[in-house]
């Protein structure tokens, strides 16, 4: 069910739409947005549901597939990459047993690559749930990912 209220919290205009799919995936609590979210969106801006497919796609924030409760976004950007993203990418890999992109068989978190976060000075940088972590070794992942484990 696509909560109408958020729709109509903004005029039918195209110019919304972008606010209005980040509104619709983070309000839902599954941390995607649904064919029927997608549909509704178009019904209510008056536009293909081509045009709400591509712009949910296009922007990295948004995604079409299911995610896990919580959203991993590690920096793939240069200075990262150069601090040692690479290695942060096995490690967190190592600690979830899931490669990028995948979502843990519980459901619990997804991981995902994502541009600069705008944190180079605390590099290796990631984002958890709109949440920065920056200066990212072995230890300070396995406490970060532990203390989300717990809830
Ligand atoms: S390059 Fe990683 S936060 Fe900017």
């Amino acid at each position: 069910m696509v909560p109408t209220q958020t729709l109509r919290k903004h005029p039918p205009l195209q110019e919304n739409l972008l606010l209005i799919l980040h509104e619709l995936q983070n309000g839902s609590g599954r941390n995607y947005l649904t064919e029927e979210d997608l549909q509704a969106v178009a019904e209510y801006l008056n536009i293909t549901r081509a045009a709400v497919y591509g712009v949910a796609t296009y922007y990295s924030m948004l995604s079409v597939k299911p995610r896990g409760r919580h959203v991993i976004r590690l920096c793939k950007s240069p200075v990262c990459d150069m601090m040692g993203a690479p290695g942060v990418t096995r490690i967190l890999e190592e600690l979830l047993g899931v490669a990028v992109g995948e979502t843990t068989p519980d459901g619990v978190f997804t991981l995902e690559e994502s541009a600069c976060l705008g944190r180079c000075d605390s590099a290796v940088s990631m984002m958890i749930d709109g949440q920065y972590y920056g200066a990212l070794d072995a230890p300070a992942l396995a406490r970060i990912i532990g203390r989300f484990r717990r809830g």
